[in-house]
């Protein structure tokens, strides 16, 4: 698009793009309309990240990224978090405070080709990091490893550019396939599990990163 073009169009924060104030109802209008620039946020996002795949296999044949992943959070889930976090249950407080309604994964097989997409991630266009959180230098007491980004997405609408929120984890295989593992046990069963159990799900964090290091070093 054309400078120009881009001038005439407002630049608007998505929580001041329709009436927020409104309290959240599900499955309502309103709720689809907002799940839908989230949805068209996702859209931008993963083309420039398949973009730079193509690019890095064709032209350096270089498998930099294996696959990427998204999901838009479901209603129920927003309304619990807001309500855990003690959010006013309206579409403003939603959009300002839950940073991870539309979620983008890119999973990658080297450790270090994790920073090689964040540094990637931040040179695209346009792409705002509002925040970052390093949990493969640092990981979570669980074990939980993976490199956070919450970034503003600006999607273009014929009369204004809305800057849409997207939570970016960036991981390698070996980290998703732990997260998978531990997210089932630890969140999909009804019952708890036993310390012996977490104490095993950390250790095979350790694991799993022991690996990543050793796989990294071989291919380097
Ligand atoms: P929420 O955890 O989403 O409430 O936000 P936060 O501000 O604590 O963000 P954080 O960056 O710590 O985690 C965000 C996301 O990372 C979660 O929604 C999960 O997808 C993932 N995550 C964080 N910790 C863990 C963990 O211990 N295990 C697994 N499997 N996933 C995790
Ligand atoms: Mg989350």
């Amino acid at each position: 698009m054309k400078k120009n073009k881009i001038k005439e169009l407002g630049i608007v924060e998505m929580k001041n793009f329709l009436s927020y104030d409104e309290k959240i109802e599900e499955k309502t209008n309103t709720f689809e309309k907002i799940m839908i620039i989230y949805e068209m946020a996702i859209e931008e996002l993963k083309t420039k990240i398949n973009i730079l795949q193509k690019e890095f296999k064709v032209f350096y044949n270089y498998d930099l990224i294996d696959h990427v992943n998204s999901r838009i959070k479901k209603p129920e889930s927003i309304i619990n978090k807001m309500k855990k976090k003690g959010n006013e249950l309206t579409y403003k407080e939603m959009i300002q405070n839950i940073n991870d309604i539309a979620g983008v994964r890119i999973v990658c097989q080297l450790k270090d080709d994790i920073f090689k997409i964040r540094n990637l991630v931040e040179k695209i266009p346009g792409i705002n990091i509002e925040k970052e959180k390093d949990y493969v230098n640092h990981p979570k007491e669980s074990g939980y490893s993976s490199y956070h980004m919450i970034v503003k997405v600006p999607v273009t609408l014929s009369k204004q550019i809305i800057y849409v929120k997207v939570e970016i984890q960036i991981r390698t295989m070996a980290m998703d396939f732990w997260a998978s593992l531990e997210h089932k046990m630890k969140y999909k069963t009804d019952k708890q599990i036993n310390k012996k159990d977490s104490k095993e799900l950390v250790n095979y964090a350790k694991i799993v990163n022991k690996m990543d290091n050793k796989i990294m070093l071989m291919n380097n």
